[in-house]
Formats: C-alpha cells, sequence, structure tokens
C-alpha cells in the first residue's frame, strides 16, 4: 500500500524544531506581558463573510488563497489566513469596549493560505498576532512598534530592518487611487493580467505585484504618501517621533501598501534580506474603519502578525539556547544496575531532573554515545562495585571530568547533582 503523506504546503513540526517554538512563544509571552497585552483564543474556522468583509474581497488573500468549503449544514466556512478579523470579531462580540477602553490582546497559531509553496512560504504557517484596540493616538502605533523590536532583540534578531509608511485614510486616499489610475492610464498592456483586472477593482494592490514588468512599471508611480491629508500627516509625524524617542531604527518606504485592504494610516513591516523573496518576517498596522465594516461600533485598532517559521529560520543557531537535553544519562551495566537505574531516573524525574537511560544494557562505550547523541550534560556510571560501594563515577560530558559520588539514594544523588550545578 502507498504511504500516505502531508497535504502539499503543510508541515510537521519535529520535536527537534519545537524547542525552538517554545522559546520564541515564551520569550513573545514574556515581552508581551510587560506591555499589558494578554492573550486571546481565537477558532481556526470563521464564517467566510468574516474575510471577504475584513480582508477586502479584491486582495489576493480572498480571491485566490483561501481555504472556504461548505460543512454538512451547508454553511460557508473558511480556515482562518489571518487572525486580525478573528480577534475583532471575538472583541466585539464579547463587547470587550465596554470594560476595556484599550484591549492589548495578542493570539498564537495556524494560519491557511494557498500560495504556492516556496522557501519561507506555506499553506499552513503560524503567526503571533497583536492587537491594540480602542485608541487611535499615535502612541499606540509605536508603542506596538517598540514592543514588537523588543521582542525580536529578545529572541536574538536586533539586525532585521523596521520599514513604515503611511497608506491614508477614507478621505485622502480616493484622489491619490484616481492618480494612480491615471498613471497607468496608457500603460495596461505592460501589465501582468492579474494587475490589468485590479485596475478596475483594487488598483493599489498593484503595488504589491511581483511581477517584474508591473514592478518596473509601478515603480514610477506617484507614491500615497504625497497624498495624505493632514490629519494623517500629522499622525505619521508623531509616530516617527515617537519611536525615535525609544531610539527604534526604522525606514519610511514609500511604496509599501500592505495586502490587506483594512488598512489606514501606519503601515509598517520587517524585512530581512536572507529570505530571498519572502522578506517580511513580521507585518502590520493601523485598521480604524474595520470594527466598523465588520458591523461594531467605530473603534479604532493597530497591530501586528510575525510569521513564526519565517523567524525561527532566522533565529542564530546555538542549539545550546533551546535545550531541553536531558541533565543525566545512567549508563546502567548488568542487571541489578539496570533495576537500580530505572528506580533513580524516575525518582529523579519526579524532582524534576531530566533524566534518561538505555534499557538495552549494551556496553558503556555504546551507553556513552547514546548519552551524548541525546546531548545529555552528564553521565553517572554504574555497575555492580558502584552498587556495592553506593559511589559511582559522574562524567561531564562537554569537559570529560570525572568525580566520584555518594549515589546511597536517590536524596544523595540529587543533592550530589545539585552541587554539580544541574
Ligand atoms: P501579513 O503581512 O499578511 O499580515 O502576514 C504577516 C506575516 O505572516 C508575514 O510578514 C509573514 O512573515 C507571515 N506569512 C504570511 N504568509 C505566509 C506564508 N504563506 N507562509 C509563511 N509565512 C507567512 C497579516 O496577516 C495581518 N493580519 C497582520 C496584522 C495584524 N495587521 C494588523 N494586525
Amino acid at each position: 500500500m502507498s504511504k500516505i503523506t502531508a497535504v502539499r504546503g503543510f508541515k510537521d513540526i519535529l520535536p527537534e524544531e519545537t524547542e525552538k517554538w517554545h522559546f520564541v512563544e515564551e520569550k513573545a509571552r514574556e515581552v508581551f506581558a510587560t506591555f499589558g497585552v494578554k492573550e486571546l483564543r481565537v477558532p481556526i474556522l470563521e464564517k467566510t463573510e468574516l474575510f471577504t468583509r475584513g480582508i477586502g474581497e479584491t486582495t489576493d488573500i480572498v480571491e485566490k488563497e483561501m481555504y472556504t468549503f461548505r460543512d454538512r449544514g451547508n454553511e460557508l466556512l473558511t480556515l482562518r489566513p489571518e487572525a486580525t478579523a478573528s480577534v475583532i470579531r471575538a472583541y466585539l462580540e464579547h463587547n470587550i469596549h465596554a470594560t476595556e477602553p484599550v484591549a492589548k490582546l495578542y493570539t498564537i497559531g495556524p494560519m491557511f493560505r494557498r500560495e504556492r509553496p516556496q522557501k519561507g512560504r506555506f499553506r499552513q504557517f503560524h503567526q503571533i498576532n497583536v492587537e491594540m484596540i480602542g485608541e487611535k493616538d499615535p502612541r499606540v502605533d509605536a508603542e506596538l512598534m517598540l514592543m514588537l523590536v523588543t521582542f525580536l532583540s529578545a529572541v536574538g534578531l536586533s539586525d532585521l530592518k523596521l520599514e513604515i509608511n503611511s497608506l491614508g485614510c477614507p478621505k485622502c486616499r480616493p484622489a491619490f487611487r484616481e492618480t494612480v489610475i491615471e498613471f497607468l492610464n496608457g500603460k495596461e498592456e505592460g501589465l501582468c493580467e492579474d494587475c490589468q483586472r485590479r485596475l478596475k477593482t483594487n488598483p493599489l494592490r498593484i503595488f504589491d505585484c511581483k511581477v517584474e514588468t508591473c514592478q518596473t512599471i509601478i515603480n514610477t508611480a506617484p507614491v500615497v504618501l504625497d497624498f495624505i491629508c493632514a490629519e494623517c500627516r500629522t499622525h505619521f509625524e508623531k509616530v516617527k517621533a515617537y519611536l525615535a524617542m525609544f531610539d527604534v531604527f526604522f525606514a519610511v518606504n514609500e511604496k509599501m501598501v500592505r495586502g490587506l485592504d483594512y488598512y489606514t494610516h501606519t503601515a509598517f513591516e520587517v524585512i530581512t534580506e536572507s529570505l530571498g523573496a519572502q522578506n517580511a518576517v513580521a507585518g502590520g498596522g493601523r485598521y480604524d474603519g474595520l470594527a466598523k465594516e465588520l458591523g461594531g461600533d467605530d473603534i479604532p485598532g493597530v497591530g501586528f502578525a510575525i510569521g513564526v517559521e519565517r523567524l525561527i529560520s532566522l533565529l542564530p543557531l546555538n542549539d545550546e539556547d533551546f535545550s531541553t537535553a536531558p541533565h543525566l544519562f545512567l549508563a546502567a551495566l548488568g542487571e541489578n544496575a539496570q533495576q537500580f537505574a530505572f528506580g533513580i531516573m524516575n525518582q529523579l524525574r519526579l524532582s524534576g531532573i531530566r533524566a534518561e537511560m538505555d534499557y538495552s544494557d549494551k556496553s558503556l562505550k555504546s551507553q556513552m554515545r547514546r548519552s551524548n547523541k541525546l546531548r545529555c550534560r552528564h553521565t553517572l556510571i554504574i555497575g555492580d562495585r558502584e552498587l556495592e560501594e553506593t559511589k559511582a563515577p559522574l562524567r561531564d560530558m562537554q569537559t570529560s571530568e570525572q568525580k566520584t559520588i555518594a549515589i546511597a539514594t536517590a536524596d544523595t544523588i540529587i543533592e550530589e547533582l545539585r552541587n554539580s550545578g544541574i
């Protein structure tokens, strides 16, 4: 029978990688807590309409990438392609605005987009997503970005680039839209098929097209920053000033538009040169009209999402930092030592010490190899003589230094191990 494999673009995260995932998630929880951001867990399945209305009918995500299906009750459902729309839905559904003037919420989990799989791009991927809802003060935009760079440096990534832009608001954006349409008038032939369609449905999406000919054309187009109204400009200037206050290094990228339609005012991305075409590690911005679009009151918000797979692929490779390798390997030679070690190993575990052994009673050499393979920090070598003398050699696997410790009971062993820095 043929083997069943995972769905294309859907990845298993293997045990040697999950330690990094835990490290990243723990750091996120730690940093977010200092900024007063609390966790909200939302479902991965939502009514399709949430995303068509939230993200925008004519975005790539909604037009081409959603996993949408009718369930057995004929309801049209979608596996979430992002978290923002779900978070706002939950925020409105549970009336969080009635009790919290500013709700700061994070959510971590899988997202689904049927894109063409390639390096850094999957069909199931994970995001660490943060939303700050209820306040339009530019200080919130700044604290959000400050938190993002603080988190990135806490996981060892301080050399990434933060790019920001302002995308205007419903008052000033229509004029920019018209100017882009005018600019592209007569240049339609040079655009890809998708962009020819976008020209009619959503011309600003052309800025995001990866096709080279489209890029060449749109590169000389007017930029949104030249069209934003006084209110948008003031907001943008304040955001920049607040970022500078905390020495958050950023560059203005006036070509950035982001791939989702809900953005107003601030938009930003964290990019890297080392990920090839998929260079965005995180992206976000302000979305002051989204709550209203989803049937709620006119409540502003700003947020970001980090692509966890991309982030992890950039982590400086120092496995020690992520290690949950055993503290101790018990190399037990002979039946009596095996029995003794089995008891001790589990007593150590119950005391919070990560301990392992091998049940096959192989040679000492082979058990040492196993200890090395598991990256154990120490190995305790026990044979009949050691049992008799209630003393055994404890070997530091890195320095190869060995010392004799008392092994009369689990407690004496624990004490000795603690003295040895375990
Ligand atoms: P986004 O730019 O679509 O924004 O996604 C954010 C990040 O998710 C990207 O920068 C990237 O690192 C990662 N990502 C996106 N698609 C894939 C993929 N197919 N494979 C791997 N990683 C991927 C949003 O989703 C917005 N909801 C962010 C936001 C929150 N804006 C306001 N609040």
